[in-house]
């Protein structure tokens, strides 16, 4: 199978924000746009995007998980980058509007049709560096998927870096920066000790890895830094935790340090995750800290970690009821 998001659509849709109102949107080529070397987006990094996903049932329906939240995540990325505001209701159609066009594209599980929302400031003038643009974008690429990590739920190894992966005001932006800044650290990280990817973890405070939210399990308990501006706000992690609800666990949204991390991983039982749109949920299996490699329970994942992986994919692939409503049908 291809890399995850090497394959794209051959169209998509695209509306364009200029004079102070967004053109109806159209179905475009998805292999190229048209941007001024100056555009803001190049110079001031005046983008966002979104992740989600469209399953196909086995009835041969298509439905799309969770698309309000991400919606509405755009939306406050794009406010606080100050990108044009749009309407939701409007983005909703135009997803709606090209995962209908390539339903037959959609894979069957457990590939997926990712969606990929991106919005950004077209404006040419490399003078406004302290400006937002006036003029957008806002298109909808599609991708059909597999897996997002290689080794499919192989317990992945995660290297504690002390410090930030962005400005801590920028965490909750889904925004191109902040991967830029945080690709440094996890190219070290692999070709140091082969980590798959690096748990940001500033001052002690245990946040998040470069595409995915961190959850700790111990026992009944699931516990994950509590929500504030510093990372990204994962829809998968408040549906995790919403199911984790519903099976009668203890959910601790709080601060989690590493001290605290680390003496609580190496019990016999304990389990760690990483949640994303791509990750799904995927066992954590190493934790590396300071030269020193921390064993999380028995290495392997564990029972808490599939079954919590399990009822996620019950829905999105429509075995189980959407009890939710997290189920939008195309
Ligand atoms: N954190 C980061 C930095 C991410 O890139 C992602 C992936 O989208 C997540 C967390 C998880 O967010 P979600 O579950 O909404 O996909
Ligand atoms: C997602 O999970 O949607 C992301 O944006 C992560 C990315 C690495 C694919």
């Amino acid at each position: 199978m291809a890399a995850f998001g090497t394959v794209f659509t051959p169209e998509m849709i695209l509306s364009r924000f200029d004079n102070n109102s967004w053109t109806e949107p159209k179905i475009v080529a998805a292999d190229s746009i048209s941007l001024h070397p100056g555009a803001h987006v190049l110079h001031y990094s005046s983008t966002c995007f979104e992740g989600l996903k469209a399953f196909r049932h086995d009835d041969g329906g298509i439905y799309i998980f969770r698309m309000d939240k991400n919606v509405a995540r755009l939306a406050q990325s794009s406010e606080l980058l100050s990108l044009p505001k749009f309407d939701g209701g409007m983005l909703s159609q135009m997803i709606l509007d090209i995962v209908k066009r390539y339903a037959a594209d959609v894979p069957n599980p457990p590939g997926s049709m990712y969606i990929r929302p991106t919005h950004i400031g077209t404006e040419a003038s490399i003078g406004k560096a302290a400006a937002p643009s006036l003029q957008s974008m806002l298109y909808v690429l599609l991708s059909p998927v597999g897996d997002y990590f290689a080794g499919g739920a192989k317990p992945l190894r995660l290297l504690l870096e002390d410090n930030a992966r962005c400005a801590s005001h920028m965490g909750m932006v889904k925004s191109g920066g902040n991967y830029a800044s945080a690709l440094q650290p996890i190219m070290k990280a692999r070709a140091a000790v082969q980590a798959d990817q690096v748990l940001f973890c500033p001052n002690g405070d245990v946040q998040e890895t470069g595409a995915a939210n961190f959850l700790l399990i111990d026992g009944n308990e699931i516990i994950t830094k509590a929500l504030d501006s510093s990372f990204l706000h994962g829809v998968t992690r408040d549906s995790i935790l919403t199911l984790a609800r519903d099976r009668g666990m203890t959910v601790s949204e709080r601060e989690l340090t590493v001290d605290e991390l680390l003496e609580r991983a190496a019990k016999p039982g304990a389990e760690a995750a990483l949640s994303g749109t791509a990750a799904v949920l995927t066992p954590v299996g190493t934790l590396i800290h300071n030269g020193k490699e921390y064993q999380v329970g028995s290495g392997q994942g564990g029972d808490t970690t599939n079954a919590l992986r399990q009822a996620l994919n019950a829905i999105q692939w429509g075995k189980t009821e959407d009890k939710h409503a997290w189920l939008t049908k195309v």
